[in-house]
């Protein structure tokens, strides 16, 4: 579907892509738009579920109704019924009103269970008798409500799994699974990447009032060859990220990288025209990081070591903790840490060939951290 036919209808989420895996969750999305029927959507985080639901319903003849989209995973266990059904006066403690609950606010309209996967089991019988029924009763009353609501539900979990795990009911799930919408992940639709960049370029460059920058061929080529964990809005992030803090930069390859996710410490804004405060906040800010980073480096210098030297030995993660199953050999000569540091430096380096980037990388360790510790073991 193309931008312009998206704006024909005002409110409609603007659905970008062009590649088969896309064209063909369109067609999907067109077939079952305007008809009453429950459909699943699924796929992994950030690949665009909740706008696939708000396309549905802008595409059903309920889009001049309300939408209402409850996200079953953010609300505790124990509200969750009377948010989703209402409650009448005094159902309980501090029920001093009756209300009404998600569903009487979607009649004729659209409800949207984000996260179904979440759901207590609880919660999923009467969800059930609603799907079967059209019709429930709030928490702690006695009378029968009609709803006319079309049901949409996502999840990033794989449901059929839970079902087998009883964390999930079946019936439930072949009630919800009607029509299944697949999303694909981003790395399915590379084709789509390139069209990406230039939909969110013009978007965020629009918002932030910065003009808009040139790609090279080698920056969008990065941008598609990388495998994308999560998804659309990571893409979206990265690009944001890279226009906002580069200002209308020309972007290259290299700029691309030093934005990508993995450079962790290379991502900092640079200290630009600030109070004092602000700079000085901002250099212990960067000094804290430092020590961070070279902490982590030192842990992996540790568990590197313990591993070569001590034979079969397991580093528990998070509890700061090295675990090994043969004695420490008394016998054995010790390298400082700055020497096994600086060895695995040269050793990275030479592996790498001399591509400090990938070194650096290789070491688990941010680039700039390399260059720092290369000159200071007169190494660059
Ligand atoms: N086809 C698309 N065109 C334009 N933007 C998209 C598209 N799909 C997703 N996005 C953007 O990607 C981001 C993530 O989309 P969305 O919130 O719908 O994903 P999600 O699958 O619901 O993620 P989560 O599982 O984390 O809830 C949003 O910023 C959304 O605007
Ligand atoms: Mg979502």
């Amino acid at each position: 579907m193309d931008s312009k036919e998206n704006n024909a209808v005002s409110g409609m989420p603007e659905l970008v892509g062009q590649s088969p895996a896309f064209l063909q969750m369109m067609e999907s999305i067109r077939q079952v738009a305007p008809t009453q029927i429950t459909v699943l959507i699924t796929g992994e985080s950030g690949t665009g579920k909740e706008m696939v639901a708000r396309t549905i319903h802008h595409l059903s003849p309920r889009n001049g109704n309300a939408l209402i989209t409850v996200n079953c995973g953010a609300i505790p266990e124990g509200i969750l019924e009377s948010e989703l059904f209402g409650h009448e006066k005094g159902a309980f403690t501090g029920a001093t009103d009756a209300r009404k609950g998600y569903f009487e606010l979607a009649h004729q309209g659209t409800i949207f269970l984000d996260e179904i996967g979440e759901m207590p089991l609880a919660t999923q019988v009467k969800l059930l008798r609603v799907l079967e029924s059209r019709s429930f009763m709030r928490v702690g009353g006695s009378r029968s409500i009609e709803v006319d609501a079309r049901v949409l539900a996502a999840t990033n979990k794989n449901l059929e799994l839970a079902v087998q795990q009883g964390d999930f009911r079946k019936d439930l799930f072949f009630r919800l699974n009607a029509v299944h919408i697949p999303v694909p992940p981003l790395r399915e639709r590379k084709e789509d990447i390139r069209l990406f960049v230039r939909y969110f370029t013009g978007d965020i460059c629009e918002r932030n009032r910065i003009p808009e920058p040139a790609w090279t061929e080698e920056a969008l080529d990065f941008l598609v060859h990388y495998h994308w964990p999560g998804n659309i809005r990571e893409l979206r992030n990265v690009v944001e990220r890279l226009i906002v803090l580069e200002r209308g930069r020309p972007v290259d390859a290299e700029l691309v990288q030093k934005h990508m996710p993995d450079g962790e410490t290379e991502r900092l804004p640079m200290v630009i025209q600030h109070t004092n405060e602000q700079t000085e906040r901002e250099l212990i800010y960067r000094a804290l990081l430092d020590i961070r980073v070279a902490l982590e480096d030192l842990r992996r210098l540790m568990v590197g070591y313990h591993e070569r030297h001590l034979g079969q030995s397991a580093w528990v993660a998070g509890s700061h903790e090295i675990v090994h199953e043969k004695p420490v050999n008394e016998q054995e000569t010790l390298l400082t840490i700055q020497e096994l540091e600086k060895q695995q430096m040269e050793k990275a380096l030479e592996l790498y060939k001399n591509n400090r980037r990938q070194a650096a990388k290789a070491l688990g360790i941010g680039e700039r951290t390399l260059y720092r510790k290369l000159k200071e073991y007169g190494l660059d």
